[in-house]
């Protein structure tokens, strides 16, 4: 059996345009950024372009990117930076309960610290209400962080309504795309946001690397203390190496042409799948606020883990990739309140570039095969 890849939003291979221009910082241009010699220039100048780079597939300024280690780092800076930097003026943050552990694991630290964390319930297709944020929201309120996209069901959320929200109460707004960027469009002005991260790997650049997006005026407190790196937000060399790496990917990710050949090909697994397993099977997620890539369904009764045990040649999720591996409800199916008969049976599909339609339907054949083998 061919293997069959459907796991983009846990990781896409590198573009080899990406690994292409990233060559020459493996092979030559080892300077340090910083350094005032020659051996430095090649690495100055390539940072400088893949920032602008990440600059524009977002619209912002160059000033306004820091490079971090990932999506992860890119999260913890906006949260914690934010924190520490005005817990004089409150303690309040507001985030939804289906926010990655990214974002949750973090506003769990800073609660500790004594920070108030307020939860955004979700429907039943994973959106929140703009006016539960309206609510919330309290003088106390310092930040709210909202994901873009979840990359579990690949819902998408009403990012510039709730932003406006937050502005109207003069507070900072946050949104992690690392499952959006690349996808859709993330221009940072239509969203209205002030922070919103990126990562690397989920835009077929390398693993370890990724970006916040810190407006202009918005002072953070770093999380690594130490040289002036980053305009002082993020201490530690730049690597030129992973940052070109994203700056191409970046790049080639202003062209969401290719994402409406994905979408079609995720829209003709769902009309295909749904002619051939009928009510057997039901769509996790919102029918069009949803990423162009993703397909989650519930094989309704069934366990989601032992569809794919069978389908060995298939590389897809039953739930985020992140904290696979436990057979408990995935906490994002939980908040939309979808029952443990149905959620136990999901299978996240996450298709990308490379992704063919006679991989589509060599995958719902067998799936065919499995459930009727089932019974
Ligand atoms: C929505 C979301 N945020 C953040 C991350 C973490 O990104 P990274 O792996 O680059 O740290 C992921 C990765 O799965 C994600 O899906």
């Amino acid at each position: 059996m061919r293997r069959i890849y459907l796991d983009y939003n846990a990781s896409t291979p590198i573009d080899p345009a990406v690994a292409a221009a990233m060559l020459p910082f493996v092979e030559q241009h080892f300077g340090n950024p910083s350094s005032g010699h020659w051996a430095s220039i090649g690495a100055r100048v390539a940072l400088d372009t893949a920032r602008s780079q990440v600059a524009t597939l977002l619209g912002c300024h160059s000033d306004e990117v820091v490079f971090t280690s990932g999506g992860s780092e890119a999260n913890n800076l906006a949260l914690k930076g934010v924190f520490f930097k005005l817990r004089e003026k409150g303690n309040h943050i507001v985030m939804t309960s289906i926010e990655h552990p990214a974002v949750v694991e973090p506003c769990r630290f800073l609660e500790r610290l004594g920070a108030k964390i307020t939860l955004l319930p979700v429907d039943a297709t994973g959106r929140i209400d703009p006016d539960d944020l309206r609510v919330a929201i309290t003088p106390r309120t310092i930040l709210v962080s909202v994901m873009h996209a979840n990359n579990e069901v690949g819902t998408i959320q009403p990012i510039e309504a709730c932003a406006r929200i937050a502005k109207e109460h003069g507070t900072l707004f946050h949104t992690d795309a690392a499952q959006s960027a690349g996808k859709i469009p993330t221009d940072i002005n239509k969203l209205g946001v002030d922070l919103l991260s990126i990562a690397g790997h989920k835009l077929y650049a390398p693993k370890g690397v990724g970006a916040l997006f810190v407006r202009r005026g918005v002072s953070l407190e770093p999380l690594i203390h130490g040289a002036g790196h980053e305009a002082g937000r993020r201490a530690s060399t730049e690597s030129a190496l992973l940052a070109v790496g994203l700056g191409k990917a970046c790049e080639l990710a202003r062209d969401l042409a290719a994402m409406e050949r994905v979408r079609a090909l995720r829209d003709h697994f769902w009309t295909e799948s749904q002619k051939r397993f009928g009510n057997r099977i039901v769509l996790n997620g919102h029918p069009t606020h949803r990423l162009p890539n993703t397909l989650n369904v519930s094989f309704v009764g069934r366990i989601g883990a032992e569809i794919l045990a069978r389908l060995d040649n298939v590389a897809a999720t039953t739930g985020s990739a992140c904290h696979s591996g436990r057979v408990e409800l995935s906490p994002v199916l939980k908040a939309m309140g979808i029952e443990p008969g149905v959620g136990m049976g999901a299978v996240r599909f996450s298709l990308g570039r490379a992704t063919t339609r006679d991989e589509i339907d060599t995958v719902i054949a067998q799936l065919a095969d499995v459930l009727a083998a089932a019974g």
